[in-house]
């Protein structure tokens, strides 16, 4: 292994010229930490969030940042008091997004971050699926508690994080309805969908005494999708914290939430991986030295799956 490696780094905050692909020294891990020789990483809307700078408020990054936070390979080293996990392991995860991201040949992660990677599952479709499929099942089955014969909407059902929210929301048994344009009417009934409303030409406010919401959207998404919840229903939102007035008015309840990485939860999505419960679909693939482009595709907020970005062989 050699001791320089290649990443893309922000030193400054800003839109897609900031991207640099820099070589810098391979990390090495600390005692809880793995060191993972990255296959695959994944583009989610948050990297690019990060990249102009709007999350620092939020979270406190130093520069130069490497950015990404999906990845998908196999474990290079190990700390010294990591005994569940062994040089040679293909794995994935969703790592901390307050430290230096995937957009690296090779990162370190905390061991407990890091799950065996679904077997099924390309390096591509893997690393697919940690940030996205999380805050699905973080949003879905944590906080909203989602029950079978429930109503839930999901908004953006074509988008990556709604595309895990149609399966597992089905997968609870719920009665799912989602918004999405006419062009991917298919790819969300394929995944489940029982009633696509087509954001365009439809207004999904005329649906009532929905049990969730689930807001990828925010603004004036979720502004119409107060009125659509029953008494006692649950707006869970990913995008913007909602308006807890609004909620206490009409009766329900809200919240605004933030995926956290898991272990154990990516361990359940494997296992639903495997069994062939749970499809990941692949938008586009870049390469490393094509990051500024895989931004530009999840920027026009039209994606139809996951954008990866291979790193090795
Ligand atoms: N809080 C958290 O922890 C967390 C975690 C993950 C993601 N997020 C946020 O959640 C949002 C979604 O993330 P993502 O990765 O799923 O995004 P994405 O994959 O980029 O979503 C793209 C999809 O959204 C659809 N879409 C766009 N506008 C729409 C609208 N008004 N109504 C219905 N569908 C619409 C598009 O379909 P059309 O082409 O048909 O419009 C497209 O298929 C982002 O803002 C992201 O930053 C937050």
């Amino acid at each position: 292994m050699t001791d320089l490696m290649k990443a893309v780094q922000i030193n400054e905050f800003g839109d897609r010229s900031v991207l640099q692909l820099n070589e810098i020294a391979v990390p090495t891990p600390s005692e809880n930490e793995v060191l993972i020789k990255i296959k695959s990483t994944s583009v989610n809307p948050v990297d690019w969030k990060i990249r102009e700078g709007y999350l620092q408020g939020m979270l406190n990054h130093s520069l130069p940042l490497t950015l990404g936070w999906d990845v998908a390979g196999e474990i290079a080293a190990v700390g010294s008091a990591v005994t569940d996990l062994k040089v040679g392991d293909a794995v994935y995860s969703r790592p901390d997004v307050a430290k230096n991201g995937s957009y690296a040949e090779y990162m370190t992660v905390a061991a407990d971050e890091v799950a065996i990677k679904p077997k099924s599952l390309s390096w591509q479709q893997a690393a697919g699926v940690p940030l996205a499929a999380l805050t699905a099942w973080q949003t879905v089955y944590d906080a909203a508690q989602l029950s079978a014969g429930e109503r839930i909407l999901i908004h953006a059902g074509s988008g990556a994080v709604g595309q895990f929210a149609i399966q597992l929301a089905k997968l609870r048994g719920a009665y799912v309805y989602t918004t999405t344009s006419a062009r991917n009417k298919e790819l969300v009934l394929g995944l489940g969908a029982d009633e696509v409303i087509d954001y365009k030409t439809e207004d999904f406010s005329e649906l009532a005494d929905l049990d969730v919401v689930f807001d990828t959207i925010g603004g004036e998404t979720q502004d119409k999708s107060w009125k659509t919840l029953k008494k006692g229903g649950r707006l869970l939102s990913i995008t913007q914290a909602p308006d807890e007035a609004m909620a206490a008015e009409l009766g329900v309840s809200s919240a605004f939430c933030f995926v956290l990485p898991s272990a154990e939860q990516l361990t359940e999505l494997a296992e639903l991986a495997d069994a062939g419960k749970l499809v990941v679909n692949i938008d586009s693939e870049f390469s490393l030295d094509q990051v500024a482009q895989a931004h530009e595709r999840s920027e026009t907020g039209r994606a139809q799956g996951k954008i990866i970005i291979n790193v090795s062989e």
